[in-house]
């Protein structure tokens, strides 16, 4: 990851043609590299980024409605046919016959290989109308525009382009780099504020695996909905160039660095399940990041290493942002769940440890007892959390 200048760490200030503000830009270092652009009113950069006659404006409705027409103003004063194609909000568009009828859509349309795509929305819109692009005409360009903070954390980053099966989640899908990525932070301030808290739950995990500045704003409420431009902007940007560094790193999750970013995802999945979905993800991270604290305290004890004690920062994530109980006590109930995460390999399981913030590590030789007491403590912990006032903090 470098940034347009030079400094460490990846990011400049450049003063944005047609934008409001200033912005911020962190470079993806595959190939070939692209830029994530951070900063109020990057929406309207987008003709810089897609280089065709026609542009598709892919969105879902709440999204369509609150940004679309900047989106397509910014296109259409720049002379392009803006075809503007909204799919219902939620998990259920990123189906199969969603997918193939925004694909019909672009052919009547007469979409050609030059002609671009924007994923305007979620990370439900950049999954689906990556893979869109991804799969048109053996691929066609897309700008990645996310507008919830989950995907501008997440999912815009690093080329994973999918939908849905009903066997299981993001079983379809592709690697497609996106032609550039917009972070328009001023869009944040339309997103509900639990919403905004899922998002949080990955930019903790950012700062823990590289970043403990991040990892602090996020406790200390910096990265709230009414923070100002300029510390949206640093702290989104923040979260990318942690996320662009591993992608850069492991563009394909071939080796271990992009498995890091699975830290607390293996129990968050387990509850989730478990639960029936009735947690969102970005809840069920936070409390997976909480099991995680447990299990590297204990695990790397165990072996004798130096180790940072972080469960307090754990805890005090949990407070910050307030995700509902999992209503999950034991662990026999949970394990066939752990036992089913795709992460897992050769019948041995995978875990991302940190023995010390900013330190991650992906280890397969914990002991099955270790998992155990690890979640004994993280359910004492949630039985006392979990009585934690909503609404502490954010
Ligand atoms: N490709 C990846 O690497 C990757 C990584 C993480 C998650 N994901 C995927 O991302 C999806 C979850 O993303 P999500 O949490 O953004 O869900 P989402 O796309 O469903 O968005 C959540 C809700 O917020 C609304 N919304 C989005 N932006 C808004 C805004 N600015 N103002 C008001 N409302 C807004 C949406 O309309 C939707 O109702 C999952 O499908 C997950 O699999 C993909
Ligand atoms: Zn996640």
């Amino acid at each position: 990851v470098s940034a347009d200048g030079a400094t460490p760490g990846g990011a400049q200030h450049v003063p944005t043609r047609g934008s409001t503000g200033d912005a911020v830009t962190v470079h993806v270092d595959v190939r070939p590299p692209y830029p994530v652009r951070i900063g109020p009113g990057v929406l309207v950069e987008a003709p810089r980024w897609t280089p065709s006659r026609r542009v598709a404006v892919i969105s879902d409705g709440h999204v369509d409605l609150l940004h679309g027409d900047a989106v397509a103003t910014a296109l259409e004063a720049d002379d392009r046919r803006v075809v503007r194609l909204v799919v219902p909000p939620g998990e259920a568009s990123k189906r199969v016959p969603v997918w193939h009828d925004l694909l019909r859509r672009l052919a009547r349309e007469g979409f050609g290989r030059d002609d671009a795509v924007v994923a305007l929305g979620g990370g439900v819109v950049g999954d689906l109308a990556g893979f869109v692009a991804a799969s048109y005409m053996r691929g066609v360009p897309v700008v990645q525009a996310p507008t919830s903070l989950l995907a501008m954390a997440d999912a815009a980053i690093g080329g994973k382009t999918g939908v849905n099966l009903s066997e299981g989640k993001n079983l379809v899908g592709a690697f497609w780099q996106p032609r550039a990525v917009l972070m328009d932070v001023t869009s944040l301030r339309t997103l509900p504020h639990e919403r905004f808290a899922h998002g949080l739950a990955e930019v903790a995990k950012h700062g823990l695996l590289a970043d403990r500045a991040l990892l602090q704003a996020v406790l200390d409420g910096e990265l709230a909905p009414d923070a100002d431009d300029e510390a949206l902007t640093r702290w989104v940007a923040a979260s990318a160039r942690v996320k662009a560094t591993v992608v850069a790193r492991d563009e394909r999750e071939s080796g271990t660095a992009r498995a890091t970013l699975n830290l607390g995802h293996t129990v968050a999945h387990a509850l989730e399940s478990a639960t029936d979905h009735a947690i969102e993800h970005g809840e069920a991270v936070t409390w997976g990041l909480l099991y995680a604290a447990h299990l590297s305290h204990l695990h790397h004890e165990a072996l004798g290493e130096a180790t940072e004690d972080w469960r307090e920062l754990a805890r005090r994530l949990v407070r910050r942002l307030a995700p509902r109980p999992p209503d999950v006590h034991d662990w026999g109930a949970l394990a066939p769940f752990v036992a089913r995460d795709k992460k897992a390999r050769d019948g041995r399981r995978r875990w991302v440890t940190l023995p010390s913030p900013g330190d991650p590590r992906v280890v397969d030789d914990v002991p099955p007892e270790r998992e155990n007491d690890a979640w004994e403590a993280f359910v004492a912990d949630v039985r006392t959390l979990g009585d934690v006032e909503e609404g502490d903090g954010t």
